[in-house]
């Protein structure tokens, strides 16, 4: 089975192109807003999974609030109109401007990641006689069981402060005048597909609330991240995934204060299954052993492959043919420009439309102009209506 195109209305549209099925998009984030208004769980778009600016107003329309991760993108949530009340800033390393924008901006809060950066926003704080609402993000040590790469969670990691540490953090936020510690942060990695490791998320999280309060630190707001994964293997059956469940865990799990607010960072999830990238092949090539279908996109455009031999599902639009073998590779000067090794394929021609599926998130937003390529134009299924 394939995903369902308006191919026909495609002629002389130049490719490669990144192409979202905004119904597809609009029905995920209505299954979002259901299964967190349930709870009355707060979602923060993590902006960083795609910035586009027609799919970022879309999602604000829904009420969203924005996880941003740079000054760029606390610009970008605000000019997409995103609520500032509901707008959070992380980062390991955010840079003074980036500060000052954010308190000028009057976002919700900061998520800060170590001593020095707090100090750091207390003094810009106080220079624009403002208070920084911050909440801290702790390293919580739970494997998420994902790929290295995008594994944050863990002690080894740069990401967070550690438990060990989060006490005398919260007490020296005490001393500063300009800071109001209003949660905690966790985020434990991406494309999290095992519900066991967000139970331990919220088990942990407890664990530290029960001791922070023994303590006498108390939270209005906890904010659990994003990571829920998506099935890159069948993007045509599972177009979603199971938000019901993921925010049950957290109902069920999180031993909630009364009126605390709980919050979600989702990136992928919302995304990643409405967006596909669009390639023409430019030649097929018979090696010794092998036949390669050469596309028009390479890495330059989906860097996901290449970056974390991530798999993205493969189609050939254009052709019924019967099914051939092929190494799915791009045009850049580098042998790790390969889409996918052994790809079932129809028959394959000069010409014809491959689709990478599931593209939607770290996508068009990672694709860069290396060997001065242009960079990807963006359509949307309601152009072609
Ligand atoms: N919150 C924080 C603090 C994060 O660092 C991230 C992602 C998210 C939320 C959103 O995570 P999501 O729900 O999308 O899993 N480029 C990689 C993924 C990097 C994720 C970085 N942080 C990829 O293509 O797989």
């Amino acid at each position: 089975m394939k995903g369902n195109f308006p191919v026909a209305k495609w002629n002389g549209v130049q490719t490669p192109f990144y192409f979202y099925d905004i119904e597809l998009l609009k029905r995920t984030l209505a299954t979002i807003k259901a299964e967190t208004d349930k709870y009355g769980f707060c979602q923060h778009y993590a902006i960083k999974a795609n910035a586009n600016p027609r799919i970022l107003k879309l999602i604000a329309s829904y009420g969203f609030g924005a996880d941003c991760v740079s000054g760029g993108e606390v610009q970008a949530a605000l000019d997409a109109g995103f609520d500032p009340h509901k707008i959070v800033f992380a980062g390991v390393g955010k840079a003074d401007w980036e500060i000052n924008l954010a308190l000028k901006g009057d976002i919700f809060c900061f998520n800060v990641e170590s001593i020095p950066e707090l100090h750091i926003i207390n003094e810009l704080a106080a220079a624009q006689n403002k208070t920084a609402r911050v909440e801290f993000r702790v390293n919580p040590n739970v494997d998420a069981h994902t790929h290295a790469k995008i594994t944050t969670g863990l002690s080894e990691n740069k990401f967070g402060i550690n438990l060990s540490q989060i006490a005398a953090v919260l007490k020296d936020a005490q001393t500063l005048s300009n800071i109001e510690v209003v949660g905690l942060h966790f985020h434990i990695g991406s494309q999290i597909t095992d519900m066991s490791a967000f139970k331990d998320l919220c088990i942990k999280a407890n664990d530290l609330q029960n001791q922070l309060e023994a303590q006498g630190f108390t939270f209005a707001n906890m904010n659990f991240g994003g990571g829920l994964g998506i099935d890159y293997h069948h993007p045509n059956h599972i177009d979603m995934p199971d938000f019901a469940s993921y925010f049950a865990v957290f109902n069920q799990l999180v031993e909630r204060r009364e009126g605390q607010a709980i919050h979600f960072e989702l990136g992928r999830a919302v995304v990643g299954q409405c967006g596909s990238l669009i390639s023409s092949v430019l030649y097929v090539k018979e090696g010794e052993v092998k036949k390669f279908a050469i596309l028009d996109a390479g890495f330059t455009e989906l860097i996901r492959p290449a970056m974390y031999d991530a798999y993205h599902r493969i189609e050939n639009l254009s052709s019924d043919l019967p099914q051939e073998t092929y190494d799915v590779v791009g045009p850049i000067c580098e042998s790790s420009d390969v889409f996918g090794k052994d790809v079932s394929l129809n028959q394959v021609k000069r010409g014809d439309l491959i689709a990478l599926r599931s593209a939607g998130a770290y996508g068009e937003v990672m694709s860069s102009t290396y060997n001065l390529r242009k960079l990807p134009a963006a359509y949307f299924s309601e152009d072609f209506e």
